[in-house]
């Protein structure tokens, strides 16, 4: 028996024929699938504005590259950000020309607002929060934070698809949210992503700046004449990072069982819990109060991590870990020692084995296996 930490699962023929009306009509770019998708989206969360993506990470880019335009900041501004994450969250922040600080992260390994608060200069421009596993965290203590020194938030909720608090999907008081439909998500596609942005000229903008800074507006009055297509304008440099309706396609139909599927993985969840809460040797990451947590991943932490992973490795089970301290890699090496809680979990934090395939039996085996080595 093997048990992989990730396994997508696709409602195999029901993709096909939304793909297939895509090869039918001869249309599998920009258009057609993707507004359904962002249709379908907007209904789903209740979020106000919704843009297709061709991933997360290229969201992430947008939405620093579009405030940084837009409020005029210069390359000496600040982002907040937290270094228990995916490079794509940092990263993006050095795309724009800004500044990331690192602030540290709490018990859900989300950004801590007391950290936060001690990290905020003159310079501080914007924040990124990266709700982990699904989580919320401490968000609504970080959005009053930003609110009050006019900080832009952006949320990478890249593993938030779904997640609600008090019945609300998260997304909607952050300045931009970025959600990733990457191939191992909740809601998988092969790659692909949403920008939801809180206004309405951010998401008119950023649609011209997905497809080169091409005026739609020129193009769609000429093309509705039927002639002087090429006629449209550019307006700034924009990048090709839209969406396809082959990707739309997919997830249109993955978007339906979402709410099913994170319920399950909800499920599976408490089935560990119910092995591992009260272990002296195995922490299970709390989930905060009054969050419906998407469930991304179902994470422990324990004091002989490296060892652990290996006597899994030997019974066929492939834990993952999410994430090192991204002060550990060189490109973010200057920032080393800076944020104690988050090197700390990074040498203890494991992802257990959670997807759709897997049933009661395989999470009572691993925790038995986990609780058997868990030093
Ligand atoms: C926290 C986080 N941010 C950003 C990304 C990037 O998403 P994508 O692969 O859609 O670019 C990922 C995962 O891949 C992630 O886990």
């Amino acid at each position: 028996m093997t048990v992989q930490l990730f396994v997508p699962s696709f409602r195999i023929e029901e993709c096909l024929s939304e793909i297939r009306e895509c090869l039918e009509k001869g249309w599998t770019g920009l258009g057609f699938k993707t507004a359904e998708f962002e249709t379908a989206w907007k209904n789903y969360t209740g979020l106000r504005h919704a843009h297709f993506l061709n991933s997360n990470t290229v969201g992430l880019h947008l939405a620093f590259e579009l405030f940084k335009s837009k409020y005029g900041w210069d390359d000496e501004s600040e982002v907040i950000t937290t270094p228990l994450t995916f490079v794509s969250t940092n990263h993006a922040i050095l795309y724009a020309g800004l500044k990331p600080v690192f602030a540290d992260v709490d018990e859900y390994l989300c950004l801590d607002p007391q950290s936060v608060i001690e990290r905020i200069t003159n310079k501080t421009k914007a924040l990124i929060f990266v709700g982990m596993g699904g989580n919320v965290g401490q968000y609504q203590k970080i959005l009053e934070i930003c609110r009050a020194r006019d900080i832009k938030l952006v949320l990478d909720a890249a593993h938030m698809s779904g997640t609600r608090v008090n019945g609300r999907h998260v997304g909607g008081d952050a300045d931009a949210s970025i959600f990733s439909f990457q191939a191992v998500k909740n809601l998988p596609t092969a790659d692909s992503g949403m920008i939801c942005f809180k206004e309405a000229e951010d998401d008119e903008r950023v649609r011209k700046l997905t497809w080169l800074g091409i005026n739609k507006d020129t193009y769609a009055r000429t093309a509705s004449q039927g002639a002087y297509k090429w006629m449209y304008d550019v307006e700034e440099i924009g990048h090709k990072y839209h969406g396809n309706s082959i990707m739309a396609a997919i997830a249109i139909v993955q978007l339906k069982y979402l709410d099913i599927d994170n319920s399950f993985r909800r499920q599976l969840a408490v089935w560990y819990r119910q092995h591992l809460d009260g272990h002296n040797h195995v922490n299970v990451v709390p989930t905060a109060t009054g969050c419906e947590s998407a469930q991304h991943l179902l994470q422990i932490r324990v004091q002989n991590r490296d060892n652990l992973m290996l006597a899994l490795n030997e019974h066929g089970v492939y834990p993952g870990v999410h994430y090192r301290d991204n002060t550990d890699y060189r490109m973010y090496a200057f920032a080393a020692g800076t944020c104690p809680n988050a090197a700390a979990a990074s040498k203890e934090i494991i992802s257990l084995p959670l997807h759709l395939r897997m049933s009661k039996a395989d999470v009572d085996l691993i925790s038995e296996l986990v609780l058997k080595y868990a030093q």
